[in-house]
């Protein structure tokens, strides 16, 4: 990926709202290169990609399989105010900007999983992993995105799900300058209106696109398993869950469609 080619995508607006875009061959990760800038005290918002990452994270601990040219690594270091940054709602908010530009690169539906997933059927094609520190008057946000951009079969092979690449989808897909770049421009778009608003004026967008909504699903927090129905979510980005024992509101944990697929097998 070329940097000038990143700048150049971006919109003169968005481009002011970044202090730098940085473009790696391959480095560990570009969420940990985010804590990095922030740990030498880097001021401003940064935009980060990578060809490849050596050690990529995903969510509850797995590793992000990231060879180089396969997919979209960018994260997204954003200062909020203390106040503004709901970590739940933003992270939709994150999956909601990647849905609404890949859904418009692509003839087939792209749904999305809660809390941050994107599929195609019951493959991924996009994961987030959003991560937090606390600072002093304003909270920085490391906002990572993963999107299986080319993947070979062998790697495919080698992932513990099924997943599907953007290549699939769209036989010519616009470079990884490009899309990061308007990933970044939608993303920075969203994040305005929900510091501004909150969740609220996303909440209905999420449910059209759920993938889950009003199918029987398993809810695995890590130590404990509920079992109902997804109503969708509510205006600050949890999930309702219709239980045996009433509605209840999630706010953390991983869906399943069964207890089969919960068990891993
Ligand atoms: C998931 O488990 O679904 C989240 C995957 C997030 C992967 C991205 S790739 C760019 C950024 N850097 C990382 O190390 N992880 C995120």
């Amino acid at each position: 990926m070329e940097k000038h080619v990143v700048e150049e995508c971006l919109s003169e607006p968005v481009s002011q709202r970044l202090q730098a875009v940085h473009v790696h061959a391959e480095i560990d990760s570009t969420n940990q290169e985010a804590f990095r800038l922030l740990e030498a005290k880097t001021a401003g918002n940064h935009l980060i990609l990578a060809d490849a990452q050596t050690a990529g994270r995903g969510r509850r601990g797995r590793t992000w399989q990231s060879p180089a040219g396969g997919g979209l690594y960018m994260s997204l270091l954003y200062h909020f105010s203390a106040d503004s940054a709901q970590l739940q709602g933003l992270s939709l908010v994150t999956a909601l900007s990647v849905h609404s530009v890949l859904s418009s690169l692509s003839s087939m539906e792209i749904k999305l999983k809660w809390p941050n997933d994107l599929l195609v059927g019951n493959k991924k094609l996009s994961g987030i992993l959003l991560e937090s520190r606390i600072g002093d008057s304003t909270l920085p946000i490391v906002i990572g995105i993963g999107i299986n951009y080319a993947l070979a079969e062998d790697v495919k092979a080698e992932i513990d799900r099924p997943v599907v690449a953007l290549n699939e989808l769209n036989h010519s897909p616009p470079g990884r300058e490009e899309l990061a770049a308007a990933i970044c421009s939608q993303l920075i778009k969203n994040i305005d209106r929900y510091c501004a608003a909150g969740f609220a004026p996303f909440q209905s967008n999420w449910n059209a696109n759920d993938r889950y909504l009003e199918a029987d699903v398993v809810i695995d927090s890590g130590n404990n398993r509920l079992i109902g129905k997804s109503l969708g979510v509510d205006a600050e980005g949890a999930l309702i869950l219709q239980t045996a024992a009433g509605e209840q509101l999630i706010s953390g944990g991983e869906i399943f469609p069964s207890l089969r697929e919960a068990n891993g097998v």
